[in-house]
């Protein structure tokens, strides 16, 4: 790809979409919905095709039902008339096929061929890899043997977290997809860097003159990063119990928005450029190597029997496919340092947790406070300034000052300044999977994880992951509902410290200038 190369062009180029994996739950709930979107909008190209694949078997007639099931049930357009349906669906088609069966792929290459002439599409092929991980190195190798990657135009590989269990399996994933695919070829997918306000982030921070000179130890007394789940693990629990809230979401989502609250500025706004810069975060957090250094540092958490909202609400333990001795966590909070040269000092506390009693995805950068101050007093309720990024459900940004009391004689009293970006647009913001599909198809890198991220994000949880295993007394427990354990406080407090906002709650004592939740 030019090095010079933008990405401004909204239309994919013409390609053939292969999901594997098709009649599973990502596929339906995401992928089939994010497609059609792109339709709606104009950002598919005419020349396209999606073959479904999967193991099961399934007419095309019956294979396109299914997709209009799923987009009729989670797309945020619905179809609008027969004639435009027809001319979306026709271009879907089917494939079961045992994935270890080369003949199956060099039938799926006729098939493909088929397409690609009664579409005229330029021979350019994109891989969604809805599946287990351990199934992309065989699919990587069979898509190569059965000449699936002779076509006329590009390749892509699109593949889903989680991208290993700990540093030498991922080394071992990504060698066997390596052997097939080269880096450039391959778009490794963290969804939350698909959402819109985690890619405000970037422009929040290097498009405005008064967050970038303050961003830095001088001015910054923490960071706060709250992923807050009100789901437990569903019917997911086989998964999940191997993985636990580290793995599942601290190694990728919550390094990821780390990543990039503190990178530096890079110098061109192309993938590798913003890339680099992410990845040196990541190479400067502080390891944890011992047991203590994890437990001084690190809390992890496991929800129990807890009642909300007047419903009781299972322990973890209980819940289906779920070891009913598990130690895994269900909530995972640290502290933890980048020790650069901007960084140094500063401590960045990110937590993540199932059914907390609210969803929410919140970064929050708290500044220090005024050095001297004059308003000192019973009288002033002076807080720390605030810049807050709402990334999930409400999405937005607000800054919390303080100003004078309208009226009163110098009474101070803190205000949020809020821009509710969602109260405009509502439900209608695109989704994170539509977004990565297009820049996939586009070949837009950027919002992808390279190898060396990935790589260097488990280097730092396989220290804790360790500790962890040698000793499990450290596993705190907090009632379903509940906003984790107390020892996740605690770890502000010893520097002196709250989360914000206190008990996930908009806090009543600041005067709103937009009156949203
Ligand atoms: C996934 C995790 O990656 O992210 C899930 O595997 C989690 O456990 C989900 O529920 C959260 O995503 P979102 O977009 O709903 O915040």
């Amino acid at each position: 790809m030019a090095e010079n190369q933008t990405f401004d062009e909204l239309k994919t180029p013409g390609a053939v979409f292969f999901i594997f994996g098709a009649t599973g739950d990502l596929a339906r709930r995401k992928l089939f919905p994010a497609i059609y979107s792109l339709y709606r909008e104009g950002k598919l190209a005419e020349d396209f095709a999606v073959i479904g694949v999967a193991r099961r078997p399934r007419s095309p007639e019956e294979f396109r039902e299914d997709v209009k099931a799923s987009i009729r049930e989670f797309s945020r357009y619905q179809a609008i008339d027969d004639n435009e349906w027809t001319g979306f669906v026709n271009h879907f088609e089917y494939k079961s096929l045992d994935i270890n069966n080369i003949d199956g792929f060099r039938e799926l290459r006729e098939q493909t061929e088929g397409l690609e002439e009664r579409f005229r599409i330029p021979g350019n092929r994109l891989f969604y890899l809805a599946l287990a991980p351990e199934l992309f190195g065989s699919v990587s190798f069979n898509l190569k043997a059965g000449g699936m990657l002779d076509g006329e135009g590009w390749n892509r590989l699109v593949i889903e977290k989680p991208f290993g269990y700990d540093l030498e399996s991922a080394e071992k994933l990504n060698e066997q997809i390596r052997q097939v695919f080269q880096e450039e070829e391959i778009f490794r997918i963290d969804h939350y860097l698909g959402k819109e306000m985690v890619q405000n982030i970037e422009v929040i921070r290097f498009a405005n003159a008064f967050f970038e000179p303050l961003w830095n130890k001088q001015h910054i007394a923490n960071i706060q990063i709250t992923l807050g789940e009100t789901v437990g693990v569903e019917e997911r629990g086989g998964y999940y119990d191997h993985a636990g809230a580290l793995r599942d979401m601290a190694q990728n989502h919550m390094l990821q928005l780390l990543t990039m609250i503190a990178m530096e500025p890079p110098s061109r706004l192309l993938a590798e450029d913003i890339r680099d810069e992410k990845v040196k975060v990541l190479r400067s957090l502080r390891p944890y190597l011992t047991g203590e250094e994890v437990r001084k540092n690190v809390v992890r958490g496991q929800y129990t029997q807890g009642l909300f909202n007047g419903k009781t609400l299972p322990a973890y333990r209980q819940e289906d496919k779920v070891n009913p001795e598990s130690t895994t966590e269900t909530y995972f909070a640290a502290r933890v340092f980048v020790d650069n040269f901007r960084w140094a000092g500063v401590p960045f506390y990110i937590r993540t947790g199932k059914r907390l009693p609210a969803k929410t995805t919140e970064v929050v950068v708290e500044f220090k406070s005024m050095p001297t101050n004059v308003y000192l007093g019973q009288k002033h309720n002076l807080e720390p300034n605030l810049l807050v990024i709402r990334v999930n459900p409400m999405e937005g940004i607000y800054v919390k000052i303080n100003a004078k009391k309208p009226g009163s004689e110098s009474e101070i009293q803190p205000l949020a300044m809020d821009f509710c970006q969602s109260c405009l647009i509502g439900i209608n913001s695109p989704e994170a999977y539509e977004r990565l599909l297009h820049d996939a198809a586009r070949g837009d890198s950027t919002y992808f994880t390279r190898w060396d991220e990935v790589s260097s994000a488990w280097s730092f949880v396989d220290h804790i992951a360790k500790a962890w295993r040698e000793d499990s007394s450290d596993l705190a427990s907090y009632p379903a509902g509940t906003w984790g354990p107390v020892e996740a406080a605690e770890l502000l407090e010893q520097d002196g410290f709250q989360w914000w906002p206190v008990n996930g709650q908009k806090e009543s004592n600041v005067v709103w200038s937009v009156n949203n939740n």
